[in-house]
């Protein structure tokens, strides 16, 4: 499927003050979080995310924030600087098609990105491998910009990589969906 990616002058449309009056970083991902955790931010634009996630698993945590675009990942790093989060945040660059983190994650999150990947079977595969038995994994798509019966063909293909979907928070001017990786039983 041909898919567009969103260019990082694009990103300061919806990544800006504006935004915190529908989306609260700290509030919409803090059930999911503790202090400590490593956790990844797919797709993380220029971490509108990731600040928050940072918050979140506090100075012995770790947030892995991965982008295919180099611009984004390093606007990121100039932010987190400045807000005092640099250190618990990795940057990562995708490449096409390839998440490429080899960490274990505690948590993974998927805002506004899953739309832009062209492979979507491949693509859950690897989260799936990447999250820890247990693991939550949280993603939105924009309502605005995905239909619903899109997001259902999503969510359906997150269910083929083995995800058991758990939830649908309510997140504003989104669709959302709450997997979790199944423990293994001896
Ligand atoms: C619409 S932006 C959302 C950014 C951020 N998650 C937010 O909510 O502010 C989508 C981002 O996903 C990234 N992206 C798209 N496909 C990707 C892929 N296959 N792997 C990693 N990042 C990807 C784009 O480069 C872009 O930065």
């Amino acid at each position: 499927m041909k898919t567009h990616i969103c260019p990082w002058w694009f990103a300061y449309t919806f990544d800006n003050r504006i935004r915190r009056l529908f989306h609260k970083p700290e509030e919409l991902l803090g059930p999911y979080i503790k202090q400590g955790m490593t956790v990844m931010d797919i797709g993380c634009g220029m971490g509108f995310f990731s600040m928050g996630l940072a918050r979140l698993v506090g100075h012995e945590g770790q947030v892995i924030s991965a982008d295919l675009q180099q611009r984004m990942l390093d606007i990121l790093k100039l932010r987190a600087k400045k807000v005092g989060v640099a250190r618990r945040i990795k940057t990562h660059l995708c490449q096409p098609g390839e998440i490429g983190v080899e960490s274990a994650v505690d948590f993974a999150l998927a805002f506004w990105m899953a739309h832009e990947v062209p492979d979507m079977d491949g693509f859950f595969d690897q989260i799936q491998s990447i999250l820890r038995p247990g693991a939550r994994f949280l993603m939105a798509e924009p309502k605005f910009h995905v239909s619903f019966d899109r997001f259902k063909q999503i969510i359906d293909s997150a269910r083929q990589s083995g995800l058991k979907k758990c939830a649908s928070p309510r997140i504003g001017l989104s669709w959302s969906a709450l997997f979790e990786k199944r423990e293994i039983l001896f």
